[in-house]
């Protein structure tokens, strides 16, 4: 390996070394980068200098790159997103416990987020490795999730009111389309690893297919608690010039608020995934 692989915790995300993002990479580089982002599910870059073009260069390295449907990316670069907390903002982006985008058919694989201004305390991130997850619970819950189906919407963060179009500093955009109903199964299979993962998260699973919406609240509330212990976690402390890159296959994360009264700014792609099955 041309790059050094270093785990953070037990379970989940990895520091990588020796590597600079800035310049273009040789196929070996991505090919043990990519094999280090299957096996850790979250790799940390320390001391990066990226431009928006450097960074987006990076991303194309896995995929072909996507626009958020309900944040304005920037005027240069649709597909990079600013995710911008001000001082005086009662709410951040991403604070609370998700995968991105499983409101869409086709939700993103992987983000790849750059630290740009990182408040002098707090703003850390939080992941959850969703395959350890779904590996802790007894055999008989496995045997009743495999076969169900859960409903993803984007209506409770980005229809009129949503939490995240609270967030003061971000250029959200609210529309009827975020009511929009997609299902996905509740256990999918890494298309990659072929590894089994808890797919449901509290911003955007809204119900399971075929329960009454008692039946499946009471479950869901199971659900969200039990991917994110703290087990299946690691936590990382940005500082300017870090990168985290994640796989929406198998990872959920929480952008920490406890930085009140400072600055956060970070500048995120996302690359296209396909349909979990
Ligand atoms: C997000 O992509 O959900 C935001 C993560 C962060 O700002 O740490």
């Amino acid at each position: 390996m041309s790059i050094s692989v270093e785990p953070v915790s037990g379970t989940v995300g990895a520091t990588v070394g020796d590597v600079d993002l800035s310049a273009p990479l040789d196929e070996g580089t991505v090919a043990d980068i990519r094999e280090a982002f299957l096996e850790y599910h979250v790799l940390f870059f320390r001391d990066q200098d990226l431009s928006p073009e450097a960074q987006l260069r990076f991303g194309r390295c896995f995929g072909e790159l996507d626009t958020h449907p309900f944040v304005e990316g920037t005027e240069a670069h649709p597909e990079v997103i600013e995710i911008i907390t001000e001082p005086d903002d009662v709410l951040n982006f991403g604070g609370g416990w998700h995968t991105d985008v499983t409101f869409l058919e086709e939700p993103d694989l992987g983000s790849i987020l750059y630290a740009v201004d990182v408040p002098a305390f707090g703003g850390d991130t939080l992941f959850a490795n969703q395959h350890a997850a779904y590996d802790a619970l007894s055999d008989t819950m496995r045997g009743i999730l495999d076969g169900l189906t859960a409903r993803h919407s984007a209506g409770p963060q980005y229809a009129k009111g949503g939490y995240s179009t609270l967030s003061k500093s971000m250029k959200t955009k609210s529309s009827e389309h975020a009511a929009r109903v997609v299902r996905h199964p509740l256990v999918r299979t890494h298309p990659e690893t072929g590894r089994k993962a808890l797919y449901v998260n509290r911003a955007f699973t809204i119900g399971i297919e075929g329960m009454r919406m008692d039946e499946s609240m009471a479950l869901l509330e199971f659900l969200f608690e039990h991917a994110v212990r703290e087990p299946f976690t690691c936590r990382f402390r940005w500082s300017p010039g870090s990168v985290a890159m994640w796989d929406n296959r198998s990872v959920q994360h929480y952008a920490l608020y406890d930085y009140r009264g400072h600055r956060r700014r970070m500048r995120r792609i996302t690359v296209k995934g396909d349909r979990p099955h």
